[in-house]
């Protein structure tokens, strides 16, 4: 399993003094360096973090993988052709959330994801679809041509029982099954963290995590060095 790492939140901090320390930009060359496998950032439609600039300075430093999760909306959509990542995620957006709250209906607009799919196919851009772990979305995912899926791990990060957790667990192994059964990659992440990770790197279908607030986190405590190479420790 690969560890990927959302830079996100080094933005966020960067941003609240309006200036230009901390780089994301360097942050991810860090991350990189001790051996995660991609560097995603999420460009919002309200550049709440990360800035069109930050996307192109990552795009000509970045070595490894460049995963640009977005809103399949058509200002990003042209950012992101220019920009050509090595993977797109899409995901849903709404203005006033803290982060990503759910996954993509895909079941609702088949059509509109299967454009915005063929659109990136043809600038041979391979695409990720941010789904719940409900085997009818990964279905209809599977359907309009996605590469892979990245499959929700909130609600799992999120039940405060055990019997919970091991319930959402559980539907999020079936999910990394149905995927792989319909040939896709099978990616996952949000609210992934030290303590809850160890389950979920069990999981041999899952190819990839990705993770951002936790790590990001902790690298003030300890640093970055340390806290990526704690993460992929674990996931390892
Ligand atoms: N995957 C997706 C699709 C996300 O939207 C986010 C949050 O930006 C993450 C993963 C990382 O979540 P977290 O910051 O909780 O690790």
């Amino acid at each position: 399993m690969r560890l990927a790492i959302n830079i996100d939140h080094v933005a966020t901090l960067r941003n609240a003094r309006g200036g230009t320390d901390p780089d994301p930009v360097k942050a991810a060359l860090l991350c990189e360096k001790i051996g995660a496998a991609c560097i995603v950032c999420h460009l919002r439609e309200d550049r709440r973090h990360i800035k069109d600039d930050d996307v192109k300075r990552l795009r000509s430093s970045l070595k490894k993988k460049l995963d640009l999760e977005m809103a399949a909306t058509e200002e990003i959509i042209a950012i992101a052709v220019k920009t050509k990542p090595d993977l797109v995620t899409l995901v849903p957006e709404k203005r006033k959330e803290l982060t990503t709250e759910s996954g993509l209906d895909i079941l609702k607009q088949k059509r509109f994801f299967e454009g915005v799919i063929k659109k990136f196919h043809k600038y041979k851009i391979p695409t990720s679809l941010f789904i719940d772990p409900v085997e009818a979305q990964i279905r209809a995912s599977a359907d309009i041509g996605t590469d892979m899926i990245e499959i929700h791990t909130g609600e799992y990060a999120e039940a405060n029982s055990g019997s919970e957790k091991k319930e959402q667990l559980c539907r999020i192994q079936e999910a990394a099954a149905v995927g792989k059964a319909f040939g896709l990659t099978v990616n996952a992440g949000h609210g992934l963290d030290y303590s809850n990770i160890i389950p979920i790197a069990a999981i041999k279908e899952i190819d990839e995590v990705s993770i951002g607030h936790a790590v990001i986190a902790r690298a003030i405590i300890t640093g970055l060095d340390s806290a990526v190479r704690e993460m992929m420790c674990l996931v390892k």
